[in-house]
């Protein structure tokens, strides 16, 4: 709790200290731009109420939730009994309250753009997330270049007093500009990248094809061909209409049979049916199958999703198998829900020690095993239970990385070494979808979205 409190203190504290070196620059800014003082004001003023209006709107509920959430804990320790008080917490968890003074506030989770979104949220999760961004690489610069100084001032003492070796020239006033404002310059791009990011990479899909090849595969299945859809995340960045474009898009590509690996709502239980909707329009002769991911397991709704999607004939994978059949041969398709050995989100659901404990009795011998797992962290596990194919998302690619420059600069290695991609081990194969949705800010950086076709081969 000590540690979680002073992660939080320590979050709050940066963001405050990036938006007041934000303001500073801004300031800057305006003085060399707008020579009248006048006008400077005016602009300042429009732009700090524009500003304190976006960050009511968009952090008041959590505010709200977290004061209660204070109170709660407050009184839990008065009473020094507990559990009143975690009967309360728990009365508030139960009732979906975030979700309620979220709704209160903002009304519930669209599932088209609308125009709030637009205004308000989208432009909030792009300033706060570059800013924050920028703020550090201005901070990382300046401290490069106090260790440069420091450096140098050593050099020139130790030069001086040996007078053996000749003294470094000291650093012009006009190239101590160039390089401030260089750093300034440098710790801009995250706010050019993350309105590429969110204007164009974000929307541009990617279709990834990939033989598989599984030795034991059944005859009537070589080419089977099945298409991937993970990670939908609708809600105002990802409305239904785009949704039923990637529908459209994966129905193109004429699968065999379709697979869902989870996340298809982010936060609010009132948009299930909505994507439930848009996805029955996915297209197969052998059926669309799917697995639950985190966030339906966070927003409750892993049993009535499931129960509407098997009222639109798709299938949900639930430590269940299914078995596709071909004339008389047939591939075992497993499912499970969401499960993690590490502790993250806002409960420990599914905390596990062991990834897929008794999926090995759904397993069948002399066959092609295909597991739908939304965690990619079940792979070793899967491995060697030798399924041969572990289809997984949940990492979204990173969403937003730098991977071009090194596989270890993604947000997702902190969760998994599975990223994104194809992986091999002795008894078994993965592959992890990039996901169409977003989650946290509507930006993907050098993590595009993606369908992928596989094609199952025997050699
Ligand atoms: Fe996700």
């Amino acid at each position: 709790m000590v540690q979680g409190f002073l992660i939080a203190s320590a979050g709050i504290l940066i963001l405050v200290a990036s938006q007041i070196f934000w303001v500073k620059q801004f300031r800057g800014w305006a003085r060399s731009l707008i020579p009248s003082s006048a006008w400077r004001r005016r602009i300042l003023v429009a732009a700090l109420a524009a500003y304190v209006l976006v960050i009511s709107y968009n952090l008041l509920p959590s505010w709200i939730v977290f004061v209660l959430n204070r109170i709660a804990t407050i009184g839990e320790r008065v009473r020094s009994a507990g559990a009143a008080n975690l009967t309360m917490r728990g009365a508030l968890h139960q009732a979906h309250f975030w979700g309620w003074i979220r709704g209160a506030v903002r009304g519930s989770e669209p599932t088209h753009l609308t125009l709030r979104a637009a205004l308000l949220q989208a432009p909030f999760q792009w300033w706060i997330f570059c800013s924050l961004l920028g703020f550090l690489i201005a901070v990382l610069l300046g401290l490069g270049d106090r260790i440069a100084q420091g450096a140098r001032w050593l050099y020139r003492r130790v030069a001086s007093a040996s007078r053996a070796v000749p003294l470094p020239s000291p650093v012009s006033l006009a190239r101590r500009r160039f390089l401030e404002r260089t750093a300034v310059a440098i710790s801009t791009a995250p706010f050019v990248a993350g309105a590429y990011g969110m204007f164009y990479e974000r929307l541009n899909l990617e279709i990834s094809h990939r033989r598989i090849k599984i030795p034991r595969l059944p005859r009537a299945f070589e080419g089977f061909r099945i298409a991937q859809l993970s990670d939908i995340h609708i809600g105002a960045f990802m409305p239904a209409d785009e949704i039923r474009r990637y529908v459209g898009i994966a129905n193109g590509l004429k699968p065999d049979l379709a697979a869902l690996t989870g996340d298809f709502v982010t936060w609010d239980p009132s948009t299930q049916s909505t994507v439930v909707d848009v996805l029955a329009e996915v297209k197969a002769p052998f059926g669309v199958y799917g697995c639950l991911g985190n966030h339906e397991m966070w927003a409750k709704v892993e049993d009535s999703i499931t129960h509407l999607f098997a009222s639109r004939g798709i299938r949900i994978l639930r430590q269940e198998r299914a078995q596709i059949a071909s004339g008389s041969e047939f591939i075992n398709l497993l499912g499970v829900d969401y499960e993690s050995s590490t502790r993250m989100g806002p409960n420990n659901q599914r905390l596990v020690r062991e990834y897929l404990l008794g999926v090995d009795r759904l397993m069948a011998p002399d066959t092609a095993n295909i597991l739908l797992s939304h965690n990619p962290n079940t792979f070793d596990r899967a491995a060697a239970y030798g399924i041969d194919l572990s289809l997984a998302g949940h990492t979204h690619g990173g969403q937003v990385t730098l991977e071009f420059i090194s596989p270890e600069l993604s947000p997702s290695r902190l969760i998994t070494s599975y990223v994104r991609g194809w992986f091999e081990k002795p008894g078994g194969q993965l592959y992890v979808n990039r996901g169409i949705g977003t989650i946290g800010v509507p930006i993907r950086f050098d993590a595009p979205p993606e369908i992928t076709v596989f094609e199952l081969t025997r050699s």
